[in-house]
C-alpha cells in the first residue's frame, strides 16, 4: 500500500502540541534505547485521539501522566493514543528501541563509518520516537545521551551543554539544552570520536561564541577553509542583514554518508563531508565555493527556517528559496558577483527548467505531495530564491531589508507561511505585490518573445512583449505573471545608450504584467541593440531575433559580465540549431567565422576578465545544449559539440597557447585573481587537448600540478578529449587516493562521463572497485549519478543499455535507500524530451521498476506521475 498524497489546501493546527522534550538515549550502535519524555497541551477540546507519527522501530512501553497504557492503537506509520476531554495538559512517557547500524536510509538516527548521527528533516524524527512530528509543533527539548566513553567520546546535540558525567562499564553522558522552541526536524544528535578545530567568534553585540568544528580523525588539515568560512558568514549576515547568533555555541561535525548536503540543525549543524573538507591539494576552486556558499546557507537558516521556521511541508521554499537567496549574496558579495550570477543561472537552466517540463513539475509551494522527500528540488531551492531575488529587483535593497525586518519581528519563534512573508514585503515597502504571488502558485518556466521597432523620426524605440507559460504536468491553466524585465540599450559600436544629457547609462526594469505589453524608449539616437534580461532578472526564457554581429558585439563590449556571457550562450545555441539542422539532412557542419573572430578577440583582450572569458569561452555541455531543443537528439548534440571544440581549437590555436603560457603560475595561491588564472588556463587546456599537442600538454600539466583544480583539468582535457594519455594519469591518481571516498568521487565522475562507447561497462565495473560502496550516496551519485545525467550519449544508447542499468541500481536503491534511489531515477521519467524508441525503453523500465515489492513512496511517486 502505497501512503497517500497530502494537499497544501487540507492544512489544520494540531488538536495537540507538545511544549517540552526530554530525551534519553542509551546509545549502541545496533541497540539504541530511547526514552522521550513529552510535555502535551491540548489545543482543541473537542479532540479524542492523539495521533503521533513513527515507524521503523520497536515501541517498548507508553505511559500517559505515569501509567502504563494498553489501549492504542499502532499501524506501520503512527500510534494513536484516546486521551479524556478532561485532559488540557499531560505527559507522555514513551520508549522506543532502534537499530541504527541496519538505518541504511540515512533518516532518523544512523551510523555514519564509526560515528552515529541523526538526520531528521523532513520526517525522520518519526524514526526515533512517536511524536507529533510536523513543523508546527515547537517544543524545548533537554538531551541526555549516555554511551561508551571510548568507541563515543564527543556525544553532541542541540544547544548548550548543561551537564556530564561518568559511568560505570567505561560509559558516560552529556545533557544539552536548547533554550530555543524548535520544530522536531531540527533535533540532531551525534556520537563518536573526531579531531576537532576550535576558535570563536565574538558577534557584534559583544557575545563571545565558541566554534567547534568536528572532523574524522586525520582530518584536521582539510577543516581550516571552513571555519574562516563560517567566521565570515557571521560578520556578513550581521552587516547586510542585522542578524546576529544567538546560542553561546554553534557546532558543525562533518559525515561521510549523508543524503543532502548539509542540515541546519539549531546549535549543531552536520554536513555531508563533501561540504566542509578541503586543502589545495584534495579540493578544486569549485569545491572551495561549495564549501563557503553550503556552510554560509547553513548557519543563515539560523534565523531563515530556524528563528523563523514553516509552519508545514507544503512552505518550504519559504526557508529555502530564502536562505539560497541569502548564501547566493554573500557569495556574490565576498567574491565575484557576475560569476556567482552566470553559475547560478547555468545551474537553474540546465537543471530546474528541465525539471519544470517534466512529470514533476510543481509551483516553488508544491500543492500536493506523497513523499516530501521528493520536494527538495531545484523548483524549490533555486527557482525559490529566483522569486525572493525579483522581490529584492522590485521593493530594492532598501525596501527588501525593510521587509525582512518587519518579516522577522511578526514571525520570530513561529511557524510561518510563503504568505507572512510576502505580505511583510508588501507591507514593509508598500509595493503591490498582489500579481507577484503567482510565482508562489503557478508552476513552469514562463517564455516572453520579444520583437521591437524603431522610429528614427521620433527617436523612439519600442520592444514588444508577449508573455505565456506552457501547460505543464500538474497544471493546465496558467496566467500571466508579473515579471522584472532587466533591460539596456546598446549602440550598434557596442556602447550604452545614455539618458539624454547625462553620462548614466539608460537602464530600466520593466514591470512586464499582461501577455502583450509594449514598452516605450525616448530620445534613442539610432536603432540600439537591446541587452535584455539583465542579471537574468527572472527565471524565464526569453527569445529575441538577434542577428549574429549583434549578439557579437553584445559579447565583446557589453558592460555588463552576465550579457556578454549570455550572448555567448546565444551564440552557440544558434550553431548548435543551425547544425542540427544540417545533421538531419547530412550537410557537412558549419561555424560562423565571425564567432570565432570574436572568441579570438576576447582572448586576445582577457586581461582583468580573465573569469568571465573562461565562462565565455567554455561550450555549454551537452545536457545544457540539450534543454534549448524541442526533441533531444542526443547522438547529434554531442556531435555538434564536439565539431564546436574542434572547430574552436584550431581555429583559436595561438591565442590559446599564447593565453596557456603566459598564466602559468609560479606558484599556488588561493585568492580571487588567482583562481581566474587558474579558470582560464584551464579552459584553455580543455581545447588544447584536441590538437595535435594535446598528449604532452595534458601529461605535463597533469605531472607539474601542485593543487587539486590543475590536477583535475588535466584529467578531464585527457578523458574528454579522448586522449591516450587519459589511462596513465588516472591510474597514476587513483593509486594515490584510492583510500580517500570524497576525492575519488572525483574519479569516479571523469570515468562515468568518459565520451567513449565503454562508458557503460567501464560504470559497471567500478561499481566494484575498491574505493565504491553502494551504501555511500556520494559514490553512487558521482558514478551512477552522474553517468545517467552528464554523459548524455552513452546513457541515451539507442539499445537501451543505460536505461536497463539505471533500472537495477535503483531496484537496489529502493530497498536500502530511497532517497538516493528518487534523485537517480530523474533522467528516466524525463523520457518524453526523446524520440519515440528511446521514449519506450525508458518506460519499459519505469514499469519494471513499479511492479518492484515494497516500492518505495519516494520512487511510487515519481513513476506514477511519470506514467500518467
Ligand atoms: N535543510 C537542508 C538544507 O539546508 C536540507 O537545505
Ligand atoms: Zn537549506
Amino acid at each position: 500500500m502505497q501512503a497517500k498524497a497530502k494537499y497544501r489546501k487540507d492544512y489544520r493546527t494540531p488538536d495537540f502540541t507538545i511544549t517540552d522534550i526530554f530525551l534519553d538515549f542509551q546509545l549502541n550502535a545496533d541497540d539504541t534505547l530511547v526514552t522521550a519524555k513529552s510535555k502535551v497541551k491540548r489545543l482543541n477540546p473537542q479532540a479524542t485521539e492523539l495521533r503521533l507519527d513513527g515507524h521503523g522501530m520497536e515501541l517498548v512501553s507508553v505511559k500517559l501522566n505515569g501509567h502504563d497504557i494498553e489501549h492504542y492503537k499502532k499501524d506501520k506509520e503512527s500510534l494513536t493514543l484516546d486521551i479524556p476531554q478532561n485532559l488540557t495538559d499531560f505527559e507522555l512517557k514513551i520508549q522506543t528501541c532502534l537499530n541504527p547500524a541496519k538505518n541504511t536510509s540515512l533518516q532518523g538516527l544512523y551510523q555514519s563509518g564509526e560515528a552515529l548521527c541523526t538526520q531528521c528533516e523532513a520526517e525522520g524524527f518519526r524514526q526515533i520516537t512517536y511524536f507529533i512530528d510536523r513543523p508546527d509543533v515547537l517544543a524545548r527539548y533537554t538531551t541526555k545521551i549516555t554511551a561508551d566513553k571510548k568507541a563515543y567520546p564527543y556525544l553532541l546535540s542541540n544547544g548548550n551543554c548543561i551537564a556530564k558525567g561518568n559511568l560505570a562499564d567505561d560509559k558516560h553522558w552529556v545533557e544539552w539544552q536548547d533554550p530555543f522552541p524548535k520544530p522536531s526536524y531540527l533535533f540532531a544528535l551525534v556520537a563518536g570520536d573526531f579531531d576537532v578545530l576550535e576558535d570563536h567568534f565574538i558577534t557584534r553585540s559583544g557575545r563571545d561564541v565558541k566554534l567547534e568544528l568536528f572532523v574524522d580523525k586525520g582530518n584536521l588539515d582539510r577543516a581550516d577553509f571552513a571555519m574562516a568560512s563560517l567566521k565570515k558568514a557571521m560578520k556578513w549576515d550581521e552587516e547586510r542583514f542585522g542578524l546576529e547568533y544567538d546560542l553561546d555555541i554553534y557546532m558543525i561535525v562533518a559525515v561521510d554518508f549523508f543524503n543532502m548536503g548539509a542540515m541546519e540543525n539549531k546549535g549543531l549543524n552536520i554536513f555531508n563531508s563533501k561540504y566542509v573538507l578541503a586543502n589545495s591539494q584534495t579540493a578544486t576552486d569549485d569545491d572551495y565555493l561549495g564549501v563557503e556558499s553550503v556552510i554560509g546557507h547553513e548557519y543563515f537558516h539560523n534565523w531563515t527556517g530556524n528563528r523563523v521556521t514553516c509552519r508545514d511541508w507544503f512552505q518550504l521554499s519559504l526557508k529555502e528559496g530564502l536562505t539560497v537567496f541569502r548564501d547566493q549574496e554573500f557569495s556574490s558579495d565576498t567574491g565575484s558577483r557576475a560569476v556567482n550570477r552566470i553559475n547560478n543561472v547555468k545551474l537553474l537552466r540546465a537543471m530546474q527548467f528541465p525539471e519544470d517540463a517534466s512529470p514533476m513539475s510543481h509551483p516553488i509551494r508544491p500543492e500536493k505531495v506523497i513523499e516530501m522527500n521528493n520536494f527538495y528540488t531545484m523548483t524549490v531551492y533555486e527557482k525559490g530564491a529566483e522569486v525572493i531575488r525579483m522581490m529584492h529587483t522590485l521593493l530594492g535593497e532598501e525596501g527588501f531589508q525593510a521587509g525582512m525586518r518587519q518579516y522577522i519581528a511578526e514571525n520570530d519563534g513561529k511557524a510561518a507561511t510563503c504568505d507572512d512573508f510576502v505580505r511583510a514585503m508588501e507591507t514593509a515597502s508598500g509595493v503591490d505585490l498582489t500579481q507577484f504571488r503567482l510565482w508562489y502558485s503557478q508552476s513552469g518556466t514562463p517564455q516572453l518573445t520579444v520583437t521591437d521597432d524603431y522610429d528614427a523620426d521620433k527617436q523612439c524605440y519600442r520592444l514588444h512583449v508577449h508573455q505565456f507559460t506552457l501547460e505543464t504536468a500538474d497544471q493546465k491553466e496558467k496566467t500571466a505573471l508579473h515579471i522584472p524585465l532587466k533591460v539596456t540599450l546598446y549602440t550598434e559600436q557596442g556602447k550604452p545608450v545614455m539618458l539624454p544629457n547625462t553620462d548614466t547609462p539608460l537602464s530600466e526594469i520593466l514591470n512586464v504584467t499582461k501577455a502583450e505589453q509594449t514598452f516605450e524608449f525616448h530620445h534613442v539616437p539610432s536603432k540600439p541593440i537591446p541587452a535584455l534580461l539583465c542579471d537574468f532578472s527572472a527565471p524565464v526564457k526569453l527569445t529575441y531575433e538577434y542577428e549574429v554581429s549583434q549578439l557579437v558585439t553584445l559579447m565583446k563590449f557589453a558592460e555588463n559580465d552576465f550579457i556578454r556571457w549570455d550572448a555567448a550562450q546565444m551564440l552557440y545555441n544558434k550553431v548548435l540549431r543551425c547544425n542540427l539542422k544540417r545533421y538531419g539532412k547530412n550537410e557537412g557542419f558549419v561555424f560562423p567565422d565571425a564567432l570565432l573572430n570574436a572568441l579570438n578577440w576576447c582572448l586576445e583582450n582577457a586581461k582583468g576578465h580573465e573569469s568571465i572569458i573562461a565562462l565565455l569561452l567554455t561550450l555549454p555541455t551537452a545536457v545544457e545544449f540539450a534543454e534549448g531543443v524541442d526533441q533531444i537528439d542526443p547522438t547529434a548534440i554531442v556531435e555538434i559539440r564536439d565539431y564546436m571544440q574542434h572547430r574552436i581549437a584550431d581555429a583559436l590555436k595561438d591565442n590559446l597557447v599564447k593565453v596557456y603560457r603566459e598564466l602559468k603560475a609560479d606558484h599556488y595561491e588561493f585568492n580571487q585573481q588567482a583562481i581566474a588564472d587558474r579558470a582560464l588556463r584551464n579552459a584553455c587546456l580543455q581545447y588544447l587537448a584536441l590538437l595535435p599537442m594535446g598528449e604532452s600538454l595534458v601529461t605535463r600539466h597533469y605531472f607539474e600540478a601542485d593543487n587539486m583544480t590543475d590536477t583535475l583539468a588535466a584529467l578531464k582535457a585527457a578523458t574528454q578529449g579522448k586522449c591516450e594519455a587519459a589511462e596513465v594519469l588516472l591510474t597514476d591518481f587513483e593509486e594515490k587516493w584510492a583510500h580517500d571516498g570524497l576525492v575519488m568521487d572525483k574519479w569516479f565522475t571523469l570515468q562515468a562521463t568518459r565520451p567513449d562507447a565503454a562508458a557503460l561497462t567501464r560504470v559497471k565495473n567500478l561499481m566494484h572497485h575498491r574505493s565504491f560502496s553502494m551504501t555511500n550516496p556520494n559514490r553512487v551519485r558521482s558514478l551512477v549519478g552522474a553517468f545517467s545525467t552528464h554523459n548524455l550519449a552513452q546513457f541515451h544508447q539507442k539499445d537501451g543499455s543505460g536505461y536497463a542499468f539505471l533500472e537495477e541500481v535503483l531496484e537496489q536503491l529502493n530497498a536500502s535507500n530511497p532517497q538516493v534511489a528518487s534523485r537517480l531515477i530523474e533522467p528516466l521519467i524525463r523520457y518524453a524530451r526523446y524520440d519515440e524508441e528511446r521514449q519506450a525503453l525508458m518506460k519499459a523500465q519505469l514499469e519494471k521498476l513499479k511492479k518492484v515489492d515494497n516500492l518505495s513512496n519516494d520512487l511510487y511517486e515519481k513513476i506514477e506521475k511519470a506514467l500518467h
